[in-house]
């Protein structure tokens, strides 16, 4: 019992903080390494995009002053960029804090919420902090969110939102286009789709669902993308919700105002004008993933067909162990089991070098822990 429990919300009382995955620090001093490569948590180990640190240096002579015109700069070239109108654009400091604002714009406590499992973490953390009744929607077997499910539990639950990752973390796997007008006409009168779009840059534009024709169209259809991922600008948090522009402005009647620092929509700014790299980014993550998982085809290994910067790969094998063979070389992998998928490890892509080294170390643990089972 917390000194604070008289007075806290009771929903937040024993929730405890979101768990990202271990820090290179604790690794650091565990295996007493001076240097370690973090592929646990799907930073863009290719860094931001040439030129966009230098124009970001450039804005901080006015770091003395609120950000007001780059926010309109920044939500006007986003607009551009995407299709929309600037008015269905609400930057943030990350798609997280655009989910809290999300969030407090709809969940009252005892409010439903829909959330496939396995997907990434946070969505449950800020809805059980605003005291929703979080009801998990279980992959089938080849772990791909069965849309149908969601759909029968937000009926079933009267849930006010249905939380879709497109492509998910952690499986890396994306929704079939074919299926999404279904879901977005099955949803409950009420129930309104949020859909982390964090690693949609990495899936070809000619193969994405077209979720802003649904905001067109009026449809209850709310969109987060960032610039932590294919931009690589995690450190500094950016990102952008997508919305109707009726909903605009109840959603930035919660938001934080100005929550984006200038330094981070300057460099919003410097990457929108060199979209022209992203292809050839997407093809630089697209063969590291191939260069990681080509080490593992003789072990029987099998390795999710990831649209995004990571690969799951399921081990046969207990993740721990795979973790810490890993670990003890200073490279941190995400073991399967803090993700709910027990022999699975999760990988976040870099150079392809690293990617074959880490493949082949982690084919080596499984050819060794195969052998202790014979002998
Ligand atoms: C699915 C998903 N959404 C959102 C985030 C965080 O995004 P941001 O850095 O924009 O807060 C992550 C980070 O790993 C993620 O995997």
């Amino acid at each position: 019992m917390s000194r604070w429990s008289r007075t806290l919300r009771p929903s937040v009382t024993d929730l405890g903080g979101y768990r990202p995955g271990v820090s290179g620090d604790e690794i650091k001093k565990r295996f007493g390494l001076r240097h370690v490569t973090r592929l646990n948590w799907n930073e863009n180990l290719f860094g931001p995009l040439p030129g966009v640190l230098e124009e970001t240096a450039d804005a901080l002579d006015l770091a003395w002053t609120y950000p007001e015109d780059s926010y309109d700069e920044f939500r006007t070239a986003a607009a551009g960029w995407i299709g929309a109108d600037p008015a269905q654009v609400i930057p943030g400091h990350g798609i997280q804090a655009l989910t809290i604002a999300v969030v407090s714009a709809f969940i009252e406590p005892g409010d439903a919420v829909v959330i496939p499992s396995p997907t990434y973490g946070l969505y449950a953390q800020v809805c059980r902090g605003a005291g929703a009744v979080v009801h998990r929607v279980q992959s089938g077997p080849a772990l791909a969110i069965d849309l149908e499910a969601v759909l029968a539990m937000a009926r079933h639950a009267n849930a006010k939102l249905a939380w879709i990752c497109d492509p998910n973390n952690p499986t890396g796997l994306r929704i079939d286009p074919a299926l999404w007008s279904a879901f977005v006409e099955g949803l409950p009168a009420g129930c309104v789709a949020v859909v982390d779009e964090a690693y949609v840059d990495y899936v070809d534009p000619s193969e994405r669902v077209d979720r802003l024709a649904d905001i067109a169209q009026e449809a209850p259809v709310i969109v987060l993308r960032t610039f932590s991922k294919i931009f690589g600008l995690a450190g500094l948090r950016l990102g952008y919700a997508i919305v109707h522009e009726s909903l605009a402005p109840h959603v930035n009647a919660v938001h934080e105002p100005f929550n984006v620092n200038r330094a981070a929509l300057a460099a919003g700014l410097a990457s929108l004008k060199r979209v022209q790299l992203l292809p050839e980014r997407r093809d630089q993550v697209h063969c590291a993933r191939e260069a990681l998982v080509a080490p593992l085809e003789s072990t029987g290994m099998k390795a999710l067909p990831s649209d995004a910067n990571f690969v799951l790969i399921e081990l046969g094998i207990d993740d721990q162990a795979v973790f810490d063979a890993l670990a003890e070389q200073g490279l941190i992998v995400r073991p399967g089991s803090e993700l709910g998928l027990p022999g699975y490890v999760r990988v976040t892509t870099g150079a392809e070098d690293l990617m074959h080294t880490v493949g082949t170390r982690i084919a080596e643990v499984a050819e060794a822990a195969l052998l202790r089972c014979r002998q």
